[in-house]
């Protein structure tokens, strides 16, 4: 199962969905809603780094250097959902975190579609 991406893939695809349901319920004033999808939303960000980690663990010699930047992409685009998600309740600005969220997501995409396991897409 950990030899494979289906589980990791599942994992950040769903956080994805929760992530702006959590956006939406937030908009429609439904705080309580939103707290809930919230706390659920951070369980799935530690199933995706733990899939992750798997998965870095076993494969990363193939190429350290790129599975590193994976890595630390992957985790900057769960701190940027979490940032965006806090200062929308604070009321705070949130426009330089959807920025960096947009833009991690589409690195840490482009890079694991990169690398050599499932999806291979961009392969040098
Ligand atoms: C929301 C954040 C993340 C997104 C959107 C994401 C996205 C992806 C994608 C698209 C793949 C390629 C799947 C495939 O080729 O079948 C992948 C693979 C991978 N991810 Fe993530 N990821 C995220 C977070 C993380 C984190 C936090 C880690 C490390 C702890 C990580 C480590 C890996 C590893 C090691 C692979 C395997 C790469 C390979 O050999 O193909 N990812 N991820």
């Amino acid at each position: 199962m950990f030899e494979r991406t289906d589980a990791h893939i599942s994992t950040w695809v769903i956080a994805i969905i929760l992530f702006i349901v959590a956006v939406f319920l937030h908009k429609s004033g439904k705080e309580k809603a939103m707290k809930i999808v919230q706390m659920i939303l951070r369980v799935f960000y530690l199933l995706i780094i733990a899939t992750g980690v798997l998965l870095f663990s076993k494969f990363s010699s193939i190429d350290p250097a790129l599975y590193g930047v994976k890595f630390l992409f992957g985790v900057i685009v769960i701190a940027m959902m979490e940032m965006v998600l806090i200062r929308t309740k604070l009321g705070k600005k949130t426009g330089v975190f959807w920025t960096i969220l947009v833009i991690a997501f589409v690195v840490t995409f482009y890079i694991g579609a990169r690398l050599p396991l499932g999806w291979n897409w961009f392969a040098a």
